[in-house]
């Protein structure tokens, strides 16, 4: 399933101009299989992260991750009669230091499945997306706020 739409999420993701949002596919994929996130709209879902972010695949041992990381995490729904559609793309980008303490310098965004961006930390609508970093700031502070998948699907 997730093959048959990942090029449709690409497309849809792409029309919000954001880089991420079309190279992520090209990315290294730190996921087995597409499984369904209970934070994140009980949606099925994926993470990535780009070159610069390649120590998330270490997870618990990953540490603190450097400037211009990014994770992406995509997403998409299946009814109960089956049919497909497309979710949000969410994004987490590590900025410079200061950036946002709250955030702990990661700039979270969401890319609706129309590519309009929902918001971004720091940009627009930023505050509808603090909720993104009030759970991610639960884990211990050397996990610079990444959550990590069940271990079940995890492939590095
Ligand atoms: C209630 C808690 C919660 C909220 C709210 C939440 N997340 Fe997550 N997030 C998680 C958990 C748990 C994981 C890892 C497991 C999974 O995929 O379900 C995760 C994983 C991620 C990942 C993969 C990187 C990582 O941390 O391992 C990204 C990217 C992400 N979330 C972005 C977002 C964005 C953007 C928002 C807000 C729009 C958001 N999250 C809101 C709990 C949350």
């Amino acid at each position: 399933m997730y093959d048959c739409i990942l090029n449709e999420m690409q497309a849809a993701y792409t029309k919000s101009g954001d880089p991420s949002a079309k190279a992520y596919p090209n990315w290294r994929r730190y996921s087995k299989v597409a499984y369904v996130s209970g934070t994140h709209g009980n949606r099925f879902v994926q993470n990535y992260a780009n070159d610069t972010g390649r120590a998330y695949g270490a997870f618990e041992k990953a540490g603190r991750m450097p400037v211009g990381s990014i994770l992406a995490k995509d997403s998409f729904t299946v009814t109960p009669n089956g049919r497909v559609g497309v979710g949000p793309l969410f994004l987490m980008e590590k900025m410079s230091g200061g950036f946002n303490k709250k955030s702990d310098d990661w700039k979270y965004s969401m890319v609706m499945p129309t590519g309009a961006v929902m918001g971004a930390t720091n940009g627009k609508n930023s505050s509808a997306l603090n909720f993104c970093y009030e759970c991610h700031m639960s884990v211990a502070e050397d996990q610079d706020s990444m959550m990590l998948l069940p271990e079940e699907y995890r492939s590095n």
